[in-house]
């Protein structure tokens, strides 16, 4: 008790810190885009709501990892958004895809000095934009049948090179489904990061200006949770742990870190949280105006995600924050 307690004794010192942010806990998100294929110096095109951040070719996307592995980061979540898309999303599993070509490039390249994770889901690739199959009359998404390509997107994923494949689409049952395909085709060692938690949050609208992955009818809620809901999260956390995930994901992050907090408590296995697009976008728009100073939110923000127990950070701000590291 006061007085022979004082907190503020050792604050003064600055001593004990109970988190530290470190950049091999960031996992750079990269959009590879293959319309920019072929397009030389033009192989990188900003993303309007999301200040500096790009859409690359695969040149351009290898030239974008150097950067990021000179500044210690050595995680890279790669999301394609493909030329042609249809009803299936063909072109997630077409061997020659933009993904499958962008992974093939950037492991040629540093090997395993760069850890690369595929996306994996539908949305990008469909005309109608989920991240299931759709019923054509009854607008339903097929879950079921689904799972099937998933496996199949997966094998090609890990045939490309990838180490991680990260299943985005909360289907249930995909990463036993996927799993299973990988173990099928022999790619045994390769891992599965899935997005357990998924809300349905407006939060990933600068994200679907980015991947063109927005869906044009209806919306994600019958697939992605709701937000007012702790204990159903768990539960997805479970049955995904259970399915086979070595890496569980809760996202978004920042509104989310009652949820993250709960996963880490509850489960062991490593855990991963994703900085979404909105949460990037409005620290840049705000620091923009001048009502925020970027940097030290977003430290403050990325440490308050650390603290709450995630062990990987999925963000946007990964180059930002190794620079500040450094
Ligand atoms: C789609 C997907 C989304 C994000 C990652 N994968 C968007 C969505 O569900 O609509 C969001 C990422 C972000 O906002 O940064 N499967
Ligand atoms: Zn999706």
């Amino acid at each position: 008790m006061f007085p022979s307690v004082r907190m503020r004794r050792l604050r003064r010192l600055n001593l004990v810190r109970e988190t530290r942010l470190s950049v091999e806990d960031l996992i750079l998100p990269l959009f590879v885009d293959e319309t920019l294929e072929g397009k030389g110096e033009q192989g990188r095109k900003s993303i309007g709501a999301m200040p500096s951040q790009f859409r690359f070719s695969t040149d351009a996307v290898v030239e974008e990892v150097a950067s990021a592995l000179e500044l210690g980061i050595k995680s890279f979540l790669l999301f394609g958004i493909p030329r042609r898309k249809d009803a299936v999303g063909s072109e997630a599993f077409n061997p020659k895809g933009i993904v499958q070509r962008a992974v093939e490039r950037i492991k040629g390249e540093f090997g395993g000095d760069a850890i690369v994770i595929t996306d994996l889901c539908l949305c990008e690739y469909t005309t109608h934009g989920h991240c299931g199959l759709v019923d054509e009359e009854t607008g339903e998404i097929l879950n079921d049948e689904t799972l099937e390509i998933l496996g199949k997107i997966a094998v090609s994923q890990a045939e490309s090179g990838a180490d991680i494949v990260a299943p985005s689409g909360m289907m249930d049952g995909m990463v036993a489904a996927i799993r299973k395909a990988l173990d099928d085709a022999g790619f045994k060692n390769t891992a599965i990061m899935s997005y357990a938690a998924k809300f349905h949050s407006s939060l990933y609208a600068p994200f679907r200006e980015a991947a063109e992955s927005a869906p044009k009818m209806g919306d994600r809620s019958t697939y992605q949770m709701h937000f007012a809901n702790a204990r159903e999260a768990l539960r997805e956390v479970e049955l995904d742990i259970k399915e086979g995930a070595d890496i569980v994901m809760v996202k978004p992050a920042l509104f989310y870190l009652d949820i993250i907090a709960k996963v880490r408590e509850r489960f062991d296995v490593p855990l991963a949280a994703y900085n979404v697009s909105g949460e990037y976008s409005m620290i840049c728009a705000a620091s923009e105006r001048g009502f925020l100073e970027k940097e030290k939110v977003m430290i403050e923000a990325l440490t308050a995600i650390k603290r709450a127990g995630a062990d990987l950070i999925i963000t946007y701000f990964a180059k930002d924050v190794a620079k500040i590291l450094k």
